[in-house]
């Protein structure tokens, strides 16, 4: 077939104001909730009429919420897809409608849908880098002589689910000190990551390692860890990911190690970019967020800005 260009995606006008759908996944822990508040607040300088959706959790609604966005004539569309391929039909019906679409925070598939071709770009970190970057913090500050490591799961199917394993996974394996006795989902939620974490303990009583794939898991697995008698930043060493005010306190509380950040502020970065892509500036594929580390070094210097 024809090579694909640019030049198929659609044009975004320049305008006064912009009619902006931003459909949100689920609002179930802070990280969503911030990133949802950011578009609110980006909405008044950035001169957008918001329409903001929850899916609550279901990928089925998402698709239904980016549906009813496209017939309420959307200029621009910002998606997180809850998961890597339920919304891929969503993203192409949002071009066939002349919409151009930016993916933040989480991706798609990329074999079935391409950044450049059948959406503008994703706005994201790299969550292989971040996984990476958790193994290198325990191989640089694990003591034991061996590390049993249990590990806690996103939304199975999700982007950050599947390259924070990855990233994690391959990296510490390079280490034999290290192995991975159980590797479950907890879907990204405290509560799920509590329960996970107490069925796992129990299945494996010399577990010293937890690796979370989001602060809201290792924050619920530290609740089941105390609740069973063990002592987090004691005995058993807490890795995880995002940077959430509750986790930064649990570091500043010596229960977690370190916390690789992923920040939930897109909604500056979405502006900058929707207004470059409407000026004719061709966007590179992936508009990469860089993201910072957070440990007992530097944990108290940052509580303040933590959602
Ligand atoms: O997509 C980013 C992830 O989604 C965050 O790490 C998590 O907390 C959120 O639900």
């Amino acid at each position: 077939g024809a090579l694909p260009s640019l030049a198929d995606l659609p044009k975004l006008e320049q305008k006064d104001r912009y009619k902006v759908g931003f459909s949100q996944m689920e609002s179930n822990n802070p990280w969503r909730i911030a990133e949802t508040k950011s578009f609110k607040d980006t909405a008044e300088s950035c001169n957008w009429d918001l329409i903001s959706t929850d899916a609550a959790g279901s990928a089925a609604k998402q698709v239904a919420d980016v549906d009813s966005m496209i017939a309420q004539g959307i200029d621009v569309l910002f998606l997180p897809p809850r998961e890597e391929k339920p919304l891929i039909p969503a993203v192409k019906k949002a071009k066939a409608a002349g919409i151009p679409t930016f993916l933040v925070d989480r991706s798609v598939d990329p074999n079935a849908a391409k950044a450049g071709e059948d959406f503008v770009a994703f706005l994201g970190s790299d969550f292989v880098d971040q996984g990476q970057r958790a193994a290198e913090w325990l191989i640089e500050n694990f003591d034991g002589d061996k590390g049993v490591i249990v590990e806690l799961e996103g939304t199975t199917g999700s982007s950050p689910a599947n390259d924070r394993k990855k990233g994690f996974d391959d990296r510490i394996l390079q280490d034999d000190r290290f192995e991975i006795v159980a590797s479950q989902s907890g879907d990204f939620a405290r509560d799920l990551g509590r329960q996970v974490m107490e069925t796992l303990l129990q299945a494996h009583p010399d577990v010293n390692v937890v690796y979370a794939h989001n602060d809201e898991m290792a924050i619920g697995a530290i609740q089941a860890l105390e609740l069973a008698g063990r002592k987090p930043g004691d005995d058993i060493t807490i890795v995880s990911i995002d940077g959430t005010r509750d986790a930064l306190q649990a570091i500043i509380d010596g229960k977690m190690g370190v916390t690789v950040e992923s920040s939930p502020f897109f909604g500056p970065l979405a502006c900058e970019v929707m207004n470059r892509y409407a000026a004719g500036e061709e966007i590179e594929p992936w508009v990469q967020v860089q993201d910072r580390i957070f440990t007992a070094d530097n944990a108290a210097d940052h509580i303040d800005e933590a959602y």
